[in-house]
């Protein structure tokens, strides 16, 4: 965060960035920081450091307590970084968490978003050079790296941003960089290679131009463009969440991008130029509105995000499926369908609940498209090695669009000449950028750490693909036009389940003592119980699987007594026999299931200990309703057992490590 000669007092400065944390806070993190310009007359020329292990509101209350920051002084020109961490090398502490320092003075810090993965090799060197290190991070090599590249500069009249250059061409991994420095007061360097990294602009002037050219070996003599008179610059990591309510304005920058703001002007410059690439950076306007991530009058984000799913599937399909004719026009595939119709196989790769959503479709998608689909959670099919090919297409699902393991995967896939997809929630996201097509699910900001409604909008984006391929197959028509209709009616049937939020609630008031809770069905509705299943464990940290109850006696048989709690999906679609099969087995070990049935099913509800009777729709998309179930039933366990439904421990919204 920048700001040039405008003066603001350091308790603004301090609560633009911590307010800058909350917005991100939903992410699930475990510790924060910041850094300002130091107390005293020349204020630039010290950094002083809060770090607090927790929520970003202890950090805050930590930096009001200390009696020795003068929070009414005010700065002109001044550069604060902030962070919030998620542990990956070393435990949540003050000392592991960022910005991390170079020496004891604070002369160079750096907050990083990512993994350095020759930080052993670095660190060794370092160690050999006589530097100290304080924490068990990977980051700390880089204030380091940089403070002994100043030391051994060969000119007093090196920048700031050339350092940063020699050091990113040490680095291996990912990273999003920010650096601040007392030999640079004022001045912002910011650079990224495989993490994402944002600018944001704010200018009290008009824009003159809507990008910005890129520079190439560019020193701080080049030519100033007159677009960059902005007075105020926010770097961010990834979302635009911990900035849109200052500007609307954002500039991605691409791998190995060097921002530089000195004198209150942005320069954005690259190391060398590759064949191809694109000269300008381009300033986008989000559309996002901070209304629209605030949560209302719910308890939690998520419980907003499951009452949401009415609007958030309707928004999946505006503008996509005509009811009339029968049609359904994905526009950001259109120009790849005649390829993705010559293709060989469907791969669709996602991690946790977006992976779920492939399970969900894989058989209307085998139906539709008349192609094998292979579904793979990203980090077991790179694990694997996974033979991919000129003429498969990937799909890659994912909420945020930043999913370390799924963006891996998608770079793998891109390798070997396969055709990828981007099914993602975030507009400008990796994933998006990096696919050669994709479709928006459109659902809207999801706050919540535990996905509720991206899944529902994944499940309708790929069900929205099968028709979209089988438009001109006569022999599936009547099968399409069920399926149409079926999510024509789809967001009032979620509605009705909706209204279930109290029978569902008394449910969870029963079960909330309970250890265990496993979720049990097959064929459409084995998603289903994954997805079920993973929503309890995540945030009710009540031990949970989901079970294909076509290997019931292959195992999970043994499980069943008169304690442990069951919930079966039983829906009226082809596997109703077999699941009424399941249903007696459990019955016959004494086990007592809460089931999800269909509407007026005396049959099943005679032998269920409870009932959850949902409304009845076209097989694939009964999966869309009877999720919601488990997704309030999860949301109310938590609420009972006393836990934050939003920021389950241990858990991230966007896993951007591997
Ligand atoms: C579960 C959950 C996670 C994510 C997974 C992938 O509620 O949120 O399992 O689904 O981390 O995230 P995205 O979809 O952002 O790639």
């Amino acid at each position: 965060y920048l700001n040039y000669r405008v003066p603001q007092t350091r308790r603004d400065i301090i609560q633009t960035l911590i307010k800058g944390l909350q917005r991100m806070e939903y992410r699930g993190y475990d510790s924060a920081g910041v850094a300002v310009d130091g107390s005293g007359k020349d204020h630039a020329a010290s950094i002083s450091l809060y770090k607090k292990t927790g929520k970003v509101k202890a950090l805050d209350e930590e930096i009001y307590k200390n009696n020795s920051i003068d929070f009414e002084a005010e700065l002109d020109t001044h550069f604060g970084i902030a962070h919030t961490r998620w542990a990956t090398h070393g435990e949540p502490s003050p000392l592991n968490s960022h910005p991390h320092r170079s020496d004891k003075n604070n002369e160079f810090v750096v907050i990083h978003n990512g993994i350095i993965t020759n930080y052993k090799e670095l660190k060794k060197y370092l160690v050999s050079k006589g530097y100290d290190f304080e924490s068990d991070t990977d980051t700390e090599v880089i204030p380091k790296l940089i403070k002994y590249l100043y030391d051994n500069r060969e000119s007093n009249y090196m920048s700031f941003s050339t350092l940063v250059e020699r050091v990113i061409q040490q680095l291996e991994g990912a990273f999003a960089l920010v650096f601040k420095s007392i030999h640079f007061p004022g001045e912002a360097i910011a650079t990224r290679r495989g993490s994402p990294l944002l600018i944001g602009v704010r200018s009290q002037y008009e824009l003159s131009t809507e990008q910005i050219p890129v520079q190439y070996n560019c020193s701080k003599s080049s030519s100033r463009h007159p677009y960059f008179s902005s007075t105020h610059t926010s770097p961010q990591t990834c979302s635009a969440h911990a900035i849109i309510e200052h500007t609307n304005k954002v500039i991605y920058l691409e791998d190995d991008d060097i921002a530089v703001v000195v004198e209150g002007k942005l320069y954005v410059h690259r190391i060398k130029r590759t064949a191809g690439e694109d000269p300008v950076r381009v300033i986008q306007t989000l559309q996002m509105e901070l209304q629209q991530i605030m949560k209302g009058n719910f308890k939690a984000f998520m419980q907003k995000e499951i009452f949401e799913q009415p609007e958030s599937v309707v928004n999946t399909m505006r503008g996509r499926i005509c009811f009339d004719s029968n049609t359904v026009i994905l526009g950001g595939l259109s120009d790849h369908l005649k390829e993705i119709k010559r293709c060989r196989r469907l791969i669709v790769i996602g991690c946790g609940t977006s992976y779920h959503a492939g399970v969900a479709t894989r058989q209307i998608l085998e139906e539709l498209t008349e192609l094998p689909v292979m579904v793979e959670l990203a980090s077991d099919f790179l694990d694997r090695i996974t033979p991919v090919f000129r003429d498969d297409v990937c799909f890659f699902i994912s909420q945020s669009g930043e999913t370390a393991d799924t963006l891996m995967a998608l770079r793998y896939c891109k390798q070997r000449g396969a055709l990828t997809v981007g099914v993602t929630n975030t507009v400008g996201s990796s994933i998006c950028r990096e696919t050669n097509c994709g479709v928006h699910i459109n659902a809207g900001p999801e706050v919540g750490v535990a996905s509720t409604k991206a899944y529902t909008s994944q499940f309708v984006s790929l069900i929205m693909f099968g028709l979209m391929m089988s438009e001109d197959r006569l022999s599936m028509q009547q099968r399409r036009l069920e399926i149409i209709n079926g999510l024509q009616k789809l967001p009032e049937l979620i509605k009705e389940v909706l209204a279930l939020d109290d029978q569902i609630k008394s449910i969870a008031d029963e079960l909330h003592h309970q250890r265990s809770l496993l979720v049990m069905g097959r064929g459409y509705n084995y998603a289903t119980c994954l997805e079920g299943a993973l929503k309890i464990k995540e945030i009710t940290y009540m031990h949970s699987e989901g079970i294909l109850a076509g290997e019931l006696k292959h195992g999970p048989l043994a499980l069943i007594d008169k304690h442990m709690p069951v919930i079966m999906v039983i829906m009226r679609d082809a596997c109703y026999k077999k699941c009424h099969n399941a249903l007696e087995q459990v019955t016959a070990r004494q086990g007592r299931p809460i089931i999800l049935c269909c509407q007026d099913d005396p049959e099943i509800s005679k032998m269920a200990y409870k009932t959850i009777e949902l409304p009845h729709t076209v097989d694939c998309l009964q999966g869309i309703i009877s999720v919601i179930p488990l997704q309030l039933i999860s949301f109310h366990l938590a609420v009972l057992r006393g836990y934050d439904v939003d920021y389950p421990r241990n858990l991230a919204k966007s896993v951007t490590v591997e």
